[in-house]
């Protein structure tokens, strides 16, 4: 063994790697600045976090609830999972969401760990360090955290409000070059609230097939649509582009916390056998999928569940968007664009009309300082004077929040 010749440590000296420096949470980065202490006298109102589970006015089904029971009673799902998950539950999950335009088998199934995992795997799969990524502005802001951390650039192509957040397709393409690794999509939208039209995504295929350009959609908030709006899986409109699907129990089933995600390989030509596959593979071995229970308890789940379940999950998302839409579209200063899906709605703050709010981060610390009601402001989404509230909320809180943001725009309207 050769002799090192750095000299000997004489103290103390443990620093955070670069990858941990370079992840951050640009929710965390704005918020954690906002210093502003709720008002006291008045009850507090989160409209800021997008879980349905707060304030239990949205309930799972029985389903759920009895699958994890029996799995935990048979003992028999304590063990460590396949990497890439059990295999029924890969065939579950692939016979649920098969269609014939987009047909699945176990194979084209990783379960995650939440869809967060998916996503984190599926940039992982496609991106070197180096390259880059187009990712939707406004967006998750998760998107950005991954690419940050694995050193991929990440580049912004729009969503347009006066269009119902359509992609700006042109500006999109105009942003490709051969260190173009992939192009995220999310669709619905958080934090929109939009559900893209079937022209659009095939427009919006068109771009990627020109520019052999494969897709990352983020469809978690699939079938979560309210009326005259569809949801149109895009792997269900290409037979060319590969499209790595990410999705999961946490929206549509209402239970974030149990972890429980997923990548469908969308692939009809073969392109990612080559390679792509076995790299999903090899990532999934980093950390083993969703828990043992939750990946055992998905067959019953899923074929537990009663469809009008859902139905009544969207027709309950759907009035409170309604009243949301309702109510703030008549506060002077705000425009509401009308949420077509999804738990979220984007609001514009017309900075003009107030005579001493300059911007969604001052809007956001005057209304949590002065009526205690949290939202997030656009600039985490990378949409500056815009807001985003989360309508999970019973409507007769949502009610009160709007009134205290009413009075609130009164007061500070020119
Ligand atoms: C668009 C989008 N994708 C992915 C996720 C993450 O889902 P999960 O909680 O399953 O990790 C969220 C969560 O809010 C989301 O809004």
């Amino acid at each position: 063994m050769s002799a090192s010749n750095t000299s000997p440590r004489k103290a103390w000296k443990v620093n955070a790697s670069i990858v941990a420096k370079r992840t951050s949470n640009p929710i965390r980065a704005i918020v954690d600045h906002i210093k502003v202490k709720p008002n006291a006298n008045k009850s507090m109102i989160s409209l800021a976090l997008g879980d349905p589970t707060l304030f239990g006015n949205f309930k799972i089904h029985e389903s759920c609830t009895e699958a994890v029971s029996k799995q935990l009673h048979s003992y028999k799902s304590n063990g460590y999972p396949p990497s890439t998950g059990y295999l029924e539950a890969r065939q579950t999950v692939a016979e649920k969401f098969t269609i014939p335009e987009a047909p699945l088998t176990a194979q084209d199934v990783i379960v995650t760990s939440g869809c967060s995992g998916a996503i984190d795997m599926c940039i992982g799969v496609l991106c070197n360090e180096g390259d880059n990524i187009l990712l939707p502005r406004p967006g998750f802001s998760l998107y950005q955290t991954v690419a940050d951390s694995k050193g991929v650039e990440v580049r912004y192509y729009d969503l347009l409000p006066e269009h119902n957040w359509e992609m700006d397709l042109k500006q999109l393409e105009s942003l490709i070059d051969d260190r173009t690794a992939t192009v995220v999509m999310n669709n619905p939208s958080n934090p929109c609230g939009s559900v893209f039209r079937k022209q659009h995504l095939l427009d919006f295929l068109a771009v990627c097939e020109r520019n052999h350009l494969p897709v990352i959609a983020d469809e978690i908030y699939c079938d979560l649509v309210f009326s005259g709006n569809e949801f149109f899986p895009l792997a269900s409109l290409t037979k060319t582009v590969p499209v790595l699907s990410v999705g999961g129990l946490a929206k549509k089933y209402l239970v974030p916390g149990w972890r429980l995600g997923w990548i469908f390989i969308h692939d009809r030509n073969n392109i990612f056998d080559a390679e792509v596959r076995d790299g999903l593979n090899s990532l999934s071995q980093l950390i083993l999928g969703p828990n043992s229970l939750i990946q055992a308890s998905l067959k019953d789940i899923l074929h537990n569940t009663d469809p009008a379940f859902h139905t009544e999950t969207c027709a309950q998302l759907e009035a409170n968007a309604k009243l949301s839409t309702d109510i703030l579209s008549k506060i002077p200063g705000l425009k509401v664009i009308v949420p077509q899906g999804a738990m979220y709605v984007m609001i514009a703050i017309n900075v003009q009309e107030f005579k001493d709010i300059t911007n969604d981060i001052v809007f956001t610390e005057k209304l949590l300082g002065e009526e205690s009601v949290m939202c997030l402001p656009g600039s985490v989404f990378q949409c500056p004077n815009f807001i985003r509230i989360v309508f999970t909320s019973p409507p007769n809180i949502l009610e009160e929040a709007y009134n205290r943001m009413a009075e609130f725009c009164a007061r500070h309207h020119v």
